[in-house]
């Protein structure tokens, strides 16, 4: 069986890691070999927004890489589709497995269906009901055309049942970004930055902001910071900067007292940082999986999310703009006063052992 595993954007680096890893393992104990290529489009392609991922994930090297870098949403779509396309009639593959919500994952699933081949989507049936964010576009349009669902929650199944989908399409396996932070979680390291900033367990906050509603507008964005800086008392909060974000702000003229501008981390830093933290504010959705795994709180600064249950069972907070209740959930995040959370069902670190379980069976060709 041949399968393409496509990656594009530094969240779906820790989505394919621990299938890749479940692969090789099949291939060397089974006689049912899968075969894959690695695709790598290129979506992300910074030191620390991607090669790091891959060297500390013990991803291979991909076998191809498509290298469309930036761009407007149309414009990266549309350069990833135009390049999968060449590979794909080159030599079909039996599936093409795409992860997540990024442009990467519906290119190359509406790319792979239209030359009839069969698309998994790892990550289905998430959906946050917000089209005004790309990720949400790019969810509904890849579930509409996959022929098999793997999904982290029973919310993710109820949506796809929804939608059409068959029973029989839908495998719940859990959630493969929870394998790696299991398989990590040994690993963790502190950044060199740690000890520069005198940071101490569990009294400070880690920021992260990349969503274009949060971060498109210099002048919002900076208020924001200025806002998160006054109310973080005297805990520092450690801002590893989203190209994204960075491209909107003068960081060097803007002054704080709390906040430290640091890069992107790599995948052991990061998980060190907010593991050892006080709590989290961000925009991202990965990260609301991550602390509710690790029970850190975690303020989330949208008003929808596809992942409702970091917050019915996790430590996440949805607070949208509101700048009172971000003040409020900080006082409460001080204080330690901060819900417990349970870790949803089959988030176990062995999702991806039961992925391939399925390839080898019930999608086996
Ligand atoms: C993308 C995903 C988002 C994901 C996020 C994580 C889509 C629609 N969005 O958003 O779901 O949560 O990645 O990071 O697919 N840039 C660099 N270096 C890089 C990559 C990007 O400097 O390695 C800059 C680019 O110049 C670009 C900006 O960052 O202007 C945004 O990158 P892009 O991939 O378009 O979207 P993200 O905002 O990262």
């Amino acid at each position: 069986m041949k399968i393409d595993i496509i990656a594009g954007a530094r969240p779906n680096f820790m989505k394919i890691a621990p299938i890749i890893h479940e692969i090789n393992k099949n291939n060397d104990l089974s006689k049912k070999k899968i075969s894959f290529r690695l695709i790598h489009t290129g979506q992300h392609y910074d030191k620390n927004m991607s090669d790091v991922f891959f060297s500390e994930l013990g991803i291979p090297e991909p076998d191809i890489n498509l290298n469309v870098g930036s761009g407007s949403q149309a414009y990266q779509t549309a350069r990833i589709m135009e390049r999968y396309e060449k590979f794909i009639i080159e030599d079909k593959p039996d599936y093409t497995l795409v992860v997540g919500d990024v442009n990467s994952t519906l290119a190359c699933s509406v790319t792979a269906k239209k030359l009839l081949v069969k698309v998994i989507h790892v990550e289905a049936g998430i959906r946050s009901g917000d089209l005004n964010m790309p990720e949400e576009i790019n969810r509904m349009v890849t579930d509409s055309i996959s022929d098999f669902y793997f999904t982290t929650s029973d919310n993710a199944n109820d949506n796809l049942r929804k939608t059409g989908a068959d029973e029989s399409q839908i495998f719940f396996v859990g959630n493969t970004m929870i394998d790696t932070l299991t398989n990590q979680l040994p690993n963790v390291k502190p950044a060199s930055f740690f000890n520069e900033f005198e940071l101490n367990e569990k009294a400070y906050i880690v920021l992260t902001l990349h969503r274009p509603s949060n971060v498109d507008e210099t002048e919002n964005l900076t208020s924001l910071i200025h806002f998160i800086d006054k109310n973080s008392g005297d805990m520092k909060v450690i801002f590893p900067i989203h190209p994204r974000t960075k491209s909107n702000l003068d960081i060097d003229k803007i002054k704080f007292n709390s906040i430290k501008f640091v890069d992107p981390q790599p995948y052991r830093a990061f998980i060190h940082l907010i593991s050892n933290s006080e709590g989290v504010i961000t925009d991202s959705g990965g990260i609301t999986e991550e602390t509710t795994v690790l029970q850190i709180p975690c303020i989330t600064l949208r008003d929808s999310t596809e992942r409702p249950e970091t917050v019915t069972l996790g430590t996440n907070e949805l607070i949208g703009s509101d700048r009172d209740l971000l003040a409020e959930n900080l006082e409460k995040i001080k204080s330690g006063n901060w819900k417990k959370g349970i870790v949803p069902k089959l988030w176990d670190g062995k999702t991806a052992q039961r992925i391939v379980k399925h390839l080898t069976t019930e999608l086996w060709v």
